[in-house]
């Protein structure tokens, strides 16, 4: 071991082994992915390796293993894109880092080939972001991406002031309960949309708790005139759909005339119909959001900035969402989770 704690190889910084989930070829996660013991890496000179801490299993790292992302690395891949780890050694040109830092991935910089579920990460200093070590770990491995996805698209698409509502189906996903605390905040109420399944009077409850003004079964909304389930609550302005198919036909039905609907998932895999009505007579906007395109402008300080502020609401108890630890030992059983193989679950954030 050498004072930075990498192994040292004929003067050479070297990474411990990493424990990994790679994927050779593209198909369903739970048959291309498997356990592979990766050899020490070389930490270069503007190098820090990274001992990772907590990395979640997201909806497009599932997409990005069966080969339907739009960014895909080369092939053989370690999965994962987001996480937390802590600083274990540092080349010898890295000045922002040292050793016991914790660190998590920059939403600017990270790349398709980062590869976060694994035991060390070894990237260039620029690729990671330093944060709070007082940030709990399961929202630290998961403040950079989805928490960030529902602040933008909140902010970016039309002007909402206090006393406005949004509407968005998927509410029970990590970005939707995101969206339902961030409104709340701007006094924004929310109008939520969830899908008949087991557990739903459950789910429903639980979004009230984060703040919810309404929540919906998707068959609730199967009525001619849904304004009048709205209460006093004003027609919403702006919409977000991540699920696609009926469930976004809703979020059209619910939004106000010339309304905006932003669509950033496809968690049914099933494509928008929009009717004639919808433009003609309501003159509706359809939009979309990638935090990937938002991320690559020239975004580098406002995105340090962002992540700081929603750290900072999740300590002092602003921002909650549902997460489950599970040993990385588990992989497997995670995966189903996340694929959805046994049920509704709360985000999985493999633990190292
Ligand atoms: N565009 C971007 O930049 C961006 C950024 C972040 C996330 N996203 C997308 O946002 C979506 C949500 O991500 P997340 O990480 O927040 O989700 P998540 O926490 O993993 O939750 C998954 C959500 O999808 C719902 N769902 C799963 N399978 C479904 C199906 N077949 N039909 C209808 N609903 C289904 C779940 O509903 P139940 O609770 O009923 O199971 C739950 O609400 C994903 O599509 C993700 O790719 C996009």
């Amino acid at each position: 071991m050498n004072g930075n704690g990498g192994l040292r190889s004929f003067s050479k910084i070297m990474s411990p082994q990493s424990k990994a989930i790679v994927y050779e070829r593209h198909g369903s996660p739970d048959s291309v992915t498997r356990v592979v013991m990766l050899p020490p890496v070389e930490v270069r000179e503007n190098d820090v390796c990274v001992k990772m801490i907590a990395a979640p299993i997201n909806p497009a790292d599932i997409n990005q293993i069966e080969g339907v992302y739009p960014v895909r690395p080369p092939l053989p891949a370690v999965g994962g894109q987001e996480g937390v780890g802590e600083v274990y050694a540092v080349g010898s040109r890295v000045k922002s880092l040292s050793p016991g830092d914790f660190v998590i991935p920059s939403p600017i910089l990270s790349s398709e080939k980062l590869g976060t579920w694994q035991t060390y990460v070894v990237k260039e200093e620029g690729v990671w972001q330093k944060i709070d070590k007082m940030c709990p770990i399961e929202y630290a491995a998961t403040i950079a991406v989805n928490p960030l996805t529902a602040l933008r698209m909140l902010e970016d698409f039309v002007l909402l002031n206090s006393g406005d509502s949004v509407v968005q189906n998927g509410a029970t996903s990590t970005v939707g309960q995101c969206i339902i605390q961030l409104a709340r905040l701007r006094g924004i109420s929310s109008i939520n949309i969830i899908r008949d399944r087991a557990g739903s009077d459950e789910a429903k409850e639980k979004l009230k708790a984060l703040g919810a003004n309404k929540v919906f079964l998707e068959s609730q909304l199967n009525v001619k005139n849904v304004k009048s389930l709205l209460g006093n609550l004003p027609e919403p302005s702006l919409g977000f759909n991540c699920i696609g198919g009926n469930a976004a036909s809703l979020v059209l039905k619910n939004l106000r005339e010339g309304g905006t609907m932003v669509t950033y998932g496809a968690m049914s895999k099933k494509p928008i119909n929009v009717s004639t009505t919808s433009f003609v007579f309501k003159d509706l906007s359809l939009r979309g959001f990638w935090l990937q395109r938002w991320t690559s402008l020239d975004k580098a300080k406002e995105c340090t900035k962002m992540i700081d502020y929603l750290i900072g609401l999740v300590r002092d108890g602003t921002l909650k969402y549902e997460t489950e630890l599970i040993p990385f030992e588990d992989f497997s059983a995670a995966l189903d989770k996340a694929l959805g193989k046994r049920g509704s679950h709360p985000k999985q954030v493999l633990r190292f």
